[in-house]
């Protein structure tokens, strides 16, 4: 038995080795700019503020001044930032994935089939695919819906949905419907969830 002692320890060294280069190498090599893919950060995300963040400028310029100050490549890195972390904090990933899978016609009910590429970004670091599905796949949200149709939905979804079993996130907005900072920032994120999407990926 003993003269097997130093063939299982190599073995034993060699799976370890095999693991890291597997779970930790390979993947943090993806996560980069690996193929040529094109990993944006968030200042590449946010270089060009899209319509639906000025048009909340618009609609609240007080509250919007108050809480972001001017559109700027600045202020929608810091919307899309907080939106993003109140998407996690607020575990809206445990009812709604962002991955259009391959099977099942999800393409005619959620849009595109989602690529490798349009994760390559700093928003998706790391990616909120998500498996479970008590809502929709949220990855083609943005243009889908107006601002004003989100901030009704967020405040009470069952306004615009009535059997929907969404929970309300009120406590972003004044009573009046004007978002506080963090109602911006989620109504920012979802207008943009889907628009590092390739039309047709080559
Ligand atoms: C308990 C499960 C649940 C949670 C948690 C949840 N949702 Fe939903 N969501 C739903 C369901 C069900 C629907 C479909 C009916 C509706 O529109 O309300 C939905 C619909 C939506 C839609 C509309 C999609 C469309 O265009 O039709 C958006 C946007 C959305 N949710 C965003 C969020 C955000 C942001 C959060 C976290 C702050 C969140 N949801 C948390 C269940 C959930």
């Amino acid at each position: 038995m003993e003269k097997f002692y130093t063939l299982f320890f190599v073995a034993g060294i060699g799976c370890f080795v095999v693991a890291i280069v597997l779970s930790m190498v390979f993947p943090f090599m993806t996560l980069n700019d690996y193929q040529g893919m094109g990993y944006q950060t968030l200042e590449d995300l946010a270089a060009v503020p899209s319509d639906e963040f000025v048009e909340l400028s618009t609609t609240f310029p007080e509250a919007f001044a108050e809480h972001y100050g001017e559109v700027s490549p600045t202020s929608y890195a810091e919307a899309l930032r907080l939106g993003r972390d109140l998407y996690v904090g607020q575990a809206c990933w445990h009812c709604h994935s962002q991955y259009v899978r391959v099977v099942s016609n999800e393409e005619q009910r959620f849009g595109p089939v989602s690529t490798a590429q349009e994760y390559q970004n700093a928003l998706n670091k790391p990616h909120l695919w998500g498996t479970r599905r008590v809502g929709p796949d949220l990855s083609r949200e943005h243009g889908k819906r107006t601002n004003d149709w989100h901030i009704a939905h967020l405040i009470n979804p069952k306004n615009v949905v009535p059997g929907t079993v969404m929970p309300s996130y009120s406590f972003y907005f004044e009573e009046d419907g004007t978002p506080k900072k963090k109602g911006f920032a989620l109504v920012t994120y979802l207008q943009w969830l889907g628009t590092t999407a390739v039309e047709d990926p080559q």
